[in-house]
Parts: C-alpha cells; structure tokens; sequence
C-alpha cells in the first residue's frame, strides 16, 4: 500500500473516495465539511438534521458520486464528541475506514484531515491507522480475499514543510509495518514457529535491517549456567535459544544509557507437568508476543536511530511436559545464582525472563524494559483494555507511561510494594515461582522478575490480555495487537 501526500485541492482528486470526519453534535457543518455541503447544494446538512449523520464514534456514511467532488464516493466517519477527540481517534478513524472500504472493493482514497488536526503528528497517525488496518491474519487460507487496497493520499496536512509530512508519514510506516511484522510473527502456529525457527526469522530481519544479531544455542546456554530457562525446555524435544539482538548508534557516548529490551517467546505454553485445561490452550502459541514485540520494536528502531544503544535480549523455547520435563517442587538455579523452587511449571514466563534479565544486565544493560505475555491475572486486573505497566523506579515508569500515552497505547501503573514480596518466599529455596495463592497474580510475577532486575530501572509490560483480541474491532482485524512496540520504540527515541 503506497501512501503520499496529496497537492490537489480536495474536491478535484479522481479517486475512489474521499474520506473524512464528522464530530458528535457539531452544531453546523463547519470548515470542509460547509464546503462540501455547499457544493452538494446543503444535501449533506439535510442528512445531518433527518439524523442519518450524527458523527457518533465510528458511525460510517457512505454517499456515491457526491456533487462537486471528482472522487466516487464520500465517506463520513463519526469522531466523536470534538472535546475528547485524541490523536487516537485518528488512527481509528482512518484504520475503520480502510476496512470498510476494503471490504467494499477500493483500491485507492484520499484521507482528508480537517480544521485543527492537519499537523505532522496526525498525518503520522493516520498512516499508523492505515498500515495496522490493512493487515489479515489470513496467510493458511486459500480463500484469501484477493482485495487490496493499492494507494492511499493523504490531503489537508500542513506541517510546516512537505519534507516534514514526509518524515511523518515515513516514521508512521516503520513502526505500524514493525508492528506487523510482529503480529505476522505472532500468528504463526508452533509447528512453523519453534524457538529455533523464530531465531532464524530474527536472523532475516536483522540482515535486513542491518542490526547486529547473536544466537545462544542450548550448549552455550548451559555454559551461561541459565538454569530457569534450561529448565523450563528441557522438557521438549526442541531446544532452546535465546535471541540477542544489537543496535549501535553512530556515536554513543562512553559511559551513556544502554537500553535492554527483554521479550518472552515461549512458542507453546502447555502448562508442563501443571498442564493446562485443553479449551483455548491452541491460544497458547502466542505466548511468544513479548518476545515478538521486542523484534517489532528492533525493526524499528533500526530504521528510526535513536541515540542510545539498544540490545534486546529474548529467551526461547517451548513449555511441554514429558519425560525430562521438570516437576512441582524442582528447584533450578538461575544464571543470577538464585534458587527457585517452582511450584508451578505454567509460571514458566518468569522463569525464562529471570535469565533473561541477569544476561541483559550482564552484557550492560543500564535500562530495562521487558515484555510478556505473563499472567491470566492481569486480565482479571485491567481486562483487554490496558497493558499491566510495573517498574521501578516510579520516576522511570512514569517517564515510560508518558510515551505510552503519546502513541496512543493504553497501559495503566500497577503496584509493586515491598509487601508482595513475602508472598514469593520459597521454604527451601530463595524463591518461589508463584504467589502464596492470595490474589495479586500479575504482582507477585512482577516482583518476581524484580528479583532478577535489582537496582537496575526497570519496566516490565504484562501484555497477556492485550496482546491478542478475540474479536476484531472496526479498526483492526482479530488476532495480534502489536501493542506496546510503538512505546517501546517512541521511548527509545527519546532516551
Ligand atoms: N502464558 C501464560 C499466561 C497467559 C494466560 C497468557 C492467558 C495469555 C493468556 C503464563 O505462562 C501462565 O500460564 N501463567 C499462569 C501463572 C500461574 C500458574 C501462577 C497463569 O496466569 O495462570
Ligand atoms: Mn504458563
Ligand atoms: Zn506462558
């Protein structure tokens, strides 16, 4: 899909439509929206006031061969009411619109951007919107649909020069296309996603990209003495990897911040020996997401070059049970020299990311952020609404939700007081891999992965219930979100 910025007036781009947007209780069509009206000899205000346009959220009016414009058709899409319109909205405005008239056989549109919101920030997410919208979860059908939407202009933009839209839109296309590379990743079922077929993938990418890239192979990774994540595989028949992969400014500064991103990617969570009920386990080879979401966000950074080095560092492998597989009440040493007992082989995330952490402070991590796939209890917590964002300390976490908020993502702080951390002693070991049974599941992981960060700052990211939607929204096809890669890359930036 080719997007560009459009230098013809609106009302003479041939195109297959023309779309833009109408606020909830706008008292009069204002701005382009009089103009059209006017050219339509006030048949747009007269559906206004029959009810048929209210600009409710999302609401879509398709009107053909619209008087006075050279496009087919018109598409008014309901934003809202104007006072809490966010560049959010943009991003679903035209990723809803996109779908919609995709589904109808479009192949090209104009987006045009009204009154107030023309600045670069909007034309980056409006292209945001548009690239996320555009991606199926449909690479196993042979009934694919064949429809596609070729070239998209972006019209009404100003942001002080073209070479500045330009960059807007450009940025926008990384980190959404970044974003589903990860979903691409996330789709895949763990029969053509094992943990050496996903450091494989990394390879490509990195090639691609030109990012520096290392593969742990399961004999180093017994030499690194990484015992949580070894004991995690060493109950399937594929070995594990952990995925370490390397972003160098052009100058760094000795001395400066090191950014780690830490990633889950356990390609089939089963349970282990804990095993899992079978309803929804098939759901289950997403449990690689963190571990995507910290690729997704290398891709991107690669192109972007931002002026701290990255390293991210992602433990792989599969959760099974068998034979060799450990057991309730096994104790493992981590690469730290922690003992964990492990009560329970399905808190296995933790475990992997335990070793994943101390290696990422190990190679110099200053700065950690981690994201995982790691507890049903933040589900229970913030439903599929919000990310479950902890870290200390407070002042790096909120630095850390400041971008969140800025790209739009929905992640809500959760508590991580001293207090939970009674709950993960071990009777025998210095730790347990579950709480005390008492609730507060998604904070007793959390504090359990602090054991392993330490002083170091650190974020950690349970995207469990986010990570994945069961149902697609107007915006977005069902499946992986790609959520918490803009953030990650939009901190990053401004490191
Ligand atoms: N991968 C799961 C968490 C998960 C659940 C992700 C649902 C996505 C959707 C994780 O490994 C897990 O099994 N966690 C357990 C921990 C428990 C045994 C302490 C959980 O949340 O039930
Ligand atoms: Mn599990
Ligand atoms: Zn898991």
């Amino acid at each position: 899909m080719q997007i560009q910025v459009e230098t013809q007036p609106y009302s003479s781009i041939a195109t297959d439509a023309i779309v833009t947007y109408v606020f909830d209780a706008e008292p009069k069509l204002q701005g382009v929206l009089a103009e059209i009206d006017r050219a339509m000899n006030g048949r747009l205000g007269s559906l206004a006031s029959a009810g048929e346009i209210t600009g409710k959220a999302l609401e879509m009016v398709l009107l053909h061969f619209p008087h006075g414009l050279a496009a087919q058709r018109l598409l008014l899409v309901g934003a809202g009411k104007p006072e809490k319109f966010a560049l959010a909205d943009m991003r679903k405005i035209a990723g809803s619109a996109l779908r919609f008239l995709k589904s109808r056989g479009v192949k090209k549109f104009a987006f045009l951007a009204r009154e107030g919101e023309r600045g670069a920030e909007a034309a980056r997410a409006v292209t945001e919107g548009l690239v996320l919208a555009d991606f199926e979860s449909d690479k196993y059908r042979s009934d694919k649909k064949s429809r596609e939407i070729a070239s998209v202009s972006l019209a009404g933009f100003d942001a002080g020069t073209s070479a500045n839209l330009q960059d807007a839109i450009e940025r926008g296309r990384v980190v959404a296309e970044s974003q589903n590379f990860a979903r691409d990743l996330i789709n895949e079922p763990s029969n053509r996603l094992t943990p050496r077929m996903l450091a494989e993938k990394a390879q490509a990418m990195a090639a691609d990209v030109g990012l520096g890239i290392e593969i742990l192979d399961e004999r180093r990774i017994a030499e690194l003495k990484m015992g949580a994540l070894l004991g995690v595989a060493q109950g399937s028949v594929e070995p594990p990897r952990v995925i370490i992969l390397r972003y160098m400014p052009a100058k760094s500064p000795v001395g400066g911040p090191i950014l780690g991103l830490v990633g889950k990617a356990v390609t089939f969570d089963t349970g282990g020996i804990s095993i899992k009920p079978a309803n929804n386990m098939e759901k289950m080879k997403y449990d690689m997401g963190g571990g995507a979401t910290m690729l997704g966000a290398m891709r991107a950074l690669a192109y972007l070059k931002p002026r701290v080095p990255v390293i991210a560092v992602i433990p792989s492998t599969e959760n099974m049970p068998g034979g060799r597989a450990q057991k309730p009440g096994d104790v493992q040493t981590a690469m730290s020299g922690k003992t964990i007992e492990v009560i329970n082989t399905d808190a296995e995330g933790r475990l992997i990311l335990a070793d994943g952490i101390s290696y990422a402070r190990q190679l110099g991590c200053t700065h950690l952020i981690d994201a995982a796939t790691l507890t049903g209890a933040i589900e229970v917590a913030l439903s599929n609404i919000n990310v479950g964002a902890f870290g200390t300390p407070r002042e790096f976490l909120d630095q850390f939700l400041a971008s969140a908020k800025a790209v739009g993502e929905k992640m809500w702080p959760m508590p991580i007081d001293d207090e939970y951390e009674e709950m993960i002693k071990s009777n025998i070991a210095d730790i347990r891999n579950t709480g005390s049974g008492k609730g507060g599941g998604a904070i007793t992981a959390a504090w359990f992965l602090k054991e392993f960060a330490e002083d170091t700052p650190w974020v950690h990211l349970d995207i469990a219930a986010t990570c994945w939607v069961d149902d697609g929204r107007p915006w977005l096809a069902k499946g992986p979100t790609g959520v918490a890669i803009r953030s990650i890359v939009d901190f990053a930036l401004k490191l």
